[in-house]
C-alpha cells in the first residue's frame, strides 16, 4: 500500500518516468495525461510532414501547399492557444519566461511562420518539469532558399538570426497539458539529429531598415503579409485590406506604435507585439482598437501610459475600425466561398495570379 502511494506521487512528478511505469502499474492520472500528449504529437507530426515534406528549401509550391494546409484547417492550427509565444531557442537552458519571444494569434503562426519549415513525421514527447509543460520536438530543417517576399519580414536584419533560423533542426511545441493546447514554440539549433534537409548558406540581400517595401511590379512585399495564397486569389477584399493597412499603419506611426511594435524590438519585451504588417496587425486588430480605446497603449520610454491627443487617437480608431470590418468581410467571404466550393478543394492564389491582380 505504502510503495503503492509513493509510485503514485511520483507519477505526478514525472509524468514521463510514469508513462513507462504504466506498463505494469494501473493508470493514473499522470499516464492518462502522458497518452493524451503522445497521441496528439503523433497526430500533429504525422499531419506536418503530409503537409510540409522535406523538400527542396527553395520550392515555392511545397511551401505554398503546406501554408494552405495549415494555415486553413489543420491540428495544428487547432491546437494553438489564442496567443502563442514564439522564438528561437538561444540556450537550451533558459527558462521560456526568461526568453524573449513572440505573441502570434494562430493564423499568423500556421500561416506565416511554421510553413517556412519542412518535417519528415519525427519526434520526441518529454515532459520538462521546470517549465511545467510537455516538450513535444519535431525534427525539422528551414527553407533558406525562397524569394524574399515570402518571409514575414527580413529575418536577415540580424545576422545571428537568419543563421539559426538556417540551421534549425528542431521545431518544439511546448505543450500545456491543462488546456491540452499549445503555449509555446520554438526553433532550435540545439536538436541531437541533423536537419531534415541540409542546404547551404544562403546570403540574404542587405537589409535596408524597411519591413515592408514595394517591388518593380509595383506589389506591396513581403508578399505573405498581404494574404498571399492564404485567402482565395479572387477574394474581392485583398486589395481593400492592403490600403486599409496602408491608412492605420500612418496612424499607428503618428501614434510611436512602431517605437516598440517591431521585428527588432528596441523596447526589449519579453512578449512582443508586432503591428508592421497586414498579417501581423490583422491577427492583433482587437487588441489593437482596445488598448487605444482604453488609453494604455502607448508607452513612454519608461513603459507608463501614455495616452494619445484626441484627434491622433480618433483617427487611429476609424482607421483601425475600417480594417477591422474588412477583416470581417473577408473571412466571411472565405467562408461562404469554402463551403459553397467545398466538392472542390481551393486553390491557392499563386505567384502568377497574385501579379495578374495586380495589374
Ligand atoms: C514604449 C514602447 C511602446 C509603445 C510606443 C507602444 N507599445 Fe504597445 N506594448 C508595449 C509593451 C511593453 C507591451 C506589453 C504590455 C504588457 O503586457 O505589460 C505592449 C503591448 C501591446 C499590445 C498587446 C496586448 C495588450 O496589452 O492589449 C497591443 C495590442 C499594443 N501594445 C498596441 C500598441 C499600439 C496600438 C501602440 C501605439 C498607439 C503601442 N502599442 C505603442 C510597449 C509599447
Amino acid at each position: 500500500m505504502k510503495l503503492r502511494k509513493r509510485t503514485r506521487v511520483s507519477a505526478l512528478v514525472w509524468p514521463a518516468a510514469a508513462l513507462a511505469l504504466s506498463l505494469s502499474a494501473l493508470p493514473s492520472r499522470a499516464d492518462e495525461v502522458g497518452a493524451r500528449v503522445e497521441k496528439a504529437a503523433s497526430q500533429i507530426a504525422a499531419e506536418m510532414a503530409r503537409l510540409c515534406p522535406a523538400s527542396d528549401p527553395g520550392d515555392q509550391a511545397a511551401f505554398d501547399a503546406c501554408r494552405a494546409g495549415l494555415y486553413r484547417d489543420s491540428q495544428f492550427k487547432r491546437s494553438l492557444q489564442d496567443y502563442v509565444l514564439w522564438g528561437r531557442q538561444r540556450d537550451p537552458k533558459l527558462l521560456l519566461k526568461d526568453s524573449k519571444l513572440t505573441q502570434f494569434g494562430p493564423d499568423v503562426l500556421a500561416g506565416m511562420y511554421m510553413p517556412l519549415f519542412m518535417f519528415n513525421g519525427k519526434y520526441t514527447v518529454a515532459y520538462a518539469q521546470r517549465e511545467g509543460l510537455y516538450e513535444i520536438r519535431l525534427q525539422t530543417a528551414f527553407r533558406n532558399r525562397l524569394t524574399p517576399g515570402q518571409f514575414p519580414y527580413p529575418f536577415w536584419h540580424e545576422a545571428e538570426k537568419w543563421s539559426m533560423y538556417e540551421k534549425a533542426n528542431e521545431v518544439i511545441l511546448w505543450w500545456d497539458a491543462g488546456t491540452n493546447r499549445v503555449k509555446f514554440a520554438q526553433f532550435s539549433v540545439f536538436g541531437a539529429n541533423p536537419p531534415v534537409r541540409t542546404s547551404a548558406h544562403v546570403t540574404p540581400p542587405a537589409f535596408d531598415g524597411q519591413w515592408r517595401w514595394t517591388d518593380a511590379q509595383g506589389r506591396s512585399q513581403p508578399t505573405v503579409t498581404v494574404f498571399d495564397g492564404l485567402l482565395h486569389a479572387d477574394n474581392p477584399y485583398i486589395g481593400k485590406l492592403d490600403v486599409a493597412y496602408k491608412n492605420l499603419a500612418l496612424r499607428l506611426r503618428d501614434g510611436q506604435c512602431f517605437q516598440c511594435h517591431v521585428p527588432n524590438n528596441p523596447d526589449g519585451m519579453k512578449k512582443l507585439v508586432l503591428l508592421q504588417t497586414p498579417m501581423h496587425a490583422a491577427a492583433e486588430i482587437k487588441r489593437v482598437m482596445k488598448s487605444v480605446r482604453e488609453d494604455r497603449m502607448p508607452r513612454d520610454e519608461f513603459g507608463i501610459e501614455n495616452p494619445l491627443d484626441a484627434r491622433t487617437k480618433a483617427a487611429l480608431l476609424n482607421e483601425g475600425a475600417t480594417f477591422e470590418k474588412l477583416l470581417d468581410l473577408a473571412k466571411q467571404w472565405e467562408a461562404r466561398t469554402a463551403s459553397s466550393m467545398s466538392a472542390t478543394a481551393p486553390a491557392p492564389a499563386s505567384a502568377d495570379t497574385q501579379a495578374q491582380r495586380a495589374q
